[in-house]
């Protein structure tokens, strides 16, 4: 456990009146325990309202497990209003929808080191199948949520189908694609980070934040819980299981490693910052249906990692923040400097992309995954003579990416295609042995997905985006809407569909399908359909 009271010290006056409030309830909470022994506490079940404000939510298939997740929260913007006392849920797991055929059941602690959140791995399933499951409570039942496992890595499997998303600022549009996507023929969601933002509250937003920008622990408690209110989401959770990843806001804007984001916060010394690391790491695990060898120790948390689905797919599931260098050149989008060309700068540190390079060496799959944040592609911003880049990309770090190039080219891992979210907007794009040179090998795809609601409506087109396309020919397809990213595998054929919303600034939105494209087995690129 991280003692944070060092950066609590630091933080602004605002913070420290806010804390005073929230002390008052944690004394609240200590009466409630004191009042009632443990037991008596749970044969009630005296919450101040419903504890499952948060849904459920299952992730990480396995071949013979799930991870399933569930949060007491009777207040989640408060806390989550619970007594500070160790709570036994009941869960179960069955194989029909209306939870008559169980086929395992348990007990799990929720605790007050962890918010009251759980997490089960269910074992003992069978492989490539679905399941429901549930929690209670004394006499509280939670929604049933339905996961399913994966295939054992070693079998045959015809087709997957999964949604890859990214990107939902709160304040900033409704979740209308969780309403579809929820509803899609889906055997998995994809979500490649900014799974919540850090900033404060703008009072011109469709829909605003709870709290000024999030620095302490029970800020991003708060945060995760206010996300997870939406009922949209909650059904996206519900209707499968996930794989998750983060990108920056998880924590705070393009920070690196232990380097902050240049601005106003108390957390500029990397020390300060690798507590607020922590908090907002351990927030993100509590909230998260990951393994438990996720669980985060103090500023360090083991997020990337990989998931066979039978022979068809290996998700490569990559984290490009926690041990990059820091942004080249000063961040933004600049022209090449010498520190955006150096070997020994990363955005994926060194034992990540030895194990990424053994992983890929070593895989069976038929299509490789590497499910991740920030675009690979090489982009030239600058229309005509002369080039700028995003050097928070992996723009930034060309030597990393020259690496991952040279090792698509020669080593050949069987069809590679990145997944990346970040940028709030809809690309498809061929990656290159060498980006400068048109005529060079085409050695992987890469689709990039829009937000869900970060950016408002958005727009089909940008003049901007349009006017250095021909600068970037490997760049098939651009759109700025909102939505989601749905890809159908099977043995022979990826195929990508983009869909977008009319608009997320209301709840009404509609859906329909921008462009598809496929990538034929053993032939790198994309196609247009
Ligand atoms: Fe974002």
């Amino acid at each position: 456990m991280v003692d944070y009271r060092s950066f609590e010290q630091l933080l602004h006056s605002r913070i420290k009146r806010r804390n005073l409030i929230i002390g008052v309830g944690a004394f609240t909470g200590l009466a409630i325990a004191n009042q009632f022994s443990h037991q008596q506490a749970i044969a009630k079940s005296r919450f101040s309202n419903y504890p499952f404000t948060l849904g459920v939510a299952s992730g990480e298939p396995y071949p013979t497990s799930v991870v399933i997740w569930t949060r007491l929260a009777p207040e989640p913007l408060n806390g989550g209003g619970m007594p500070p006392v160790n709570v036994p849920i009941h869960w179960e797991v069955a194989s029909d929808r209306n939870m008559k055929r169980i086929v395992s059941r348990g007990t799990v602690l929720a605790t007050p080191q962890l918010a009251h959140s759980v997490r089960v791995v269910v074992e003992g399933l069978q492989s490539d199948t679905w399941y429901w499951y549930r929690f209670n409570v004394g006499q509280d039942v939670s929604p049933i949520g339905r996961t399913r496992t994966a295939p054992f890595a070693n079998s045959y499997l015809s087709k997957l189908n999964f949604a890859l998303v990214s990107c939902q600022n709160y304040q900033q549009g409704y979740y209308t694609a969780y309403k579809y996507l929820a509803k899609d023929d889906l055997d998995l969601v994809v979500h490649v980070g900014d799974y919540i933002y850090e900033g404060g509250i703008s009072a011109s937003a469709v829909r605003q934040h709870n709290s000024p920008e999030i620095l302490t622990l029970e800020d991003y408690r708060n945060r995760h819980a206010l996300y997870k209110t939406d009922a949209n989401l909650q059904a996206a959770h519900a209707a499968f299981p996930w794989i998750v990843t983060w990108d920056d806001h998880e924590v705070e804007n393009n920070y690196a490693n232990a380097i902050s984001e240049v601005d106003n916060e108390p957390d500029q010394d990397p020390q300060v910052f690798l507590q607020r690391r922590a908090v907002a790491y351990q927030a993100y695990y509590e909230h998260m249906p990951l393994r438990p060898f996720s669980k985060p120790v103090g500023p360090d948390m083991q997020l990337f990692r990989r998931l066979d689905f039978g022979k068809l797919a290996t998700f490569h599931v990559l984290d490009t923040r926690q041990y990059r260098t820091d942004q080249p050149c000063g961040d933004g989008t600049k022209e090449r400097c010498p520190e955006n060309l150096d070997p020994q700068a990363t955005i994926t540190g060194q034992a990540q992309e030895d194990w990424l390079y053994k992983g890929l060496n070593s895989s069976q799959a038929k299509w490789n995954v590497l499910a991740q944040q920030v675009i690979v592609a090489q982009i030239d911003r600058t229309v005509g003579e002369g080039g700028t880049y995003s050097m928070d990309k992996w723009d930034g770090y060309v030597a990393s990416r020259d690496r991952l190039m040279r090792f698509l080219e020669q080593r050949k891992p069987s069809n590679p295609v990145v997944l990346t979210g970040d940028v709030h907007s809809n690309w498809a794009m061929n990656l290159k042995a060498d980006f400068n040179d048109p005529e060079s090998t085409i050695v992987g795809s890469e689709f990039v997905c829009t937000s869900i609601s970060s950016g408002g409506d958005g727009a089909d087109t940008s003049p901007a985006v349009e006017a250095y396309l021909p600068e970037n020919p490997h760049i098939k397809f651009y759109n700025g809407q909102r939505g989601y990213v749905r890809c159908s595998l099977t043995p022979t054929t990826w195929k990508t569909d983009y869909l977008v919303l009319s608009n997320v600034t209301t709840p009404s939105g509609t859906i329909s399908q921008r462009a598809s494209f496929v990538v034929e087995d053993g032939r790198p690129g994309i196609q247009q359909v």
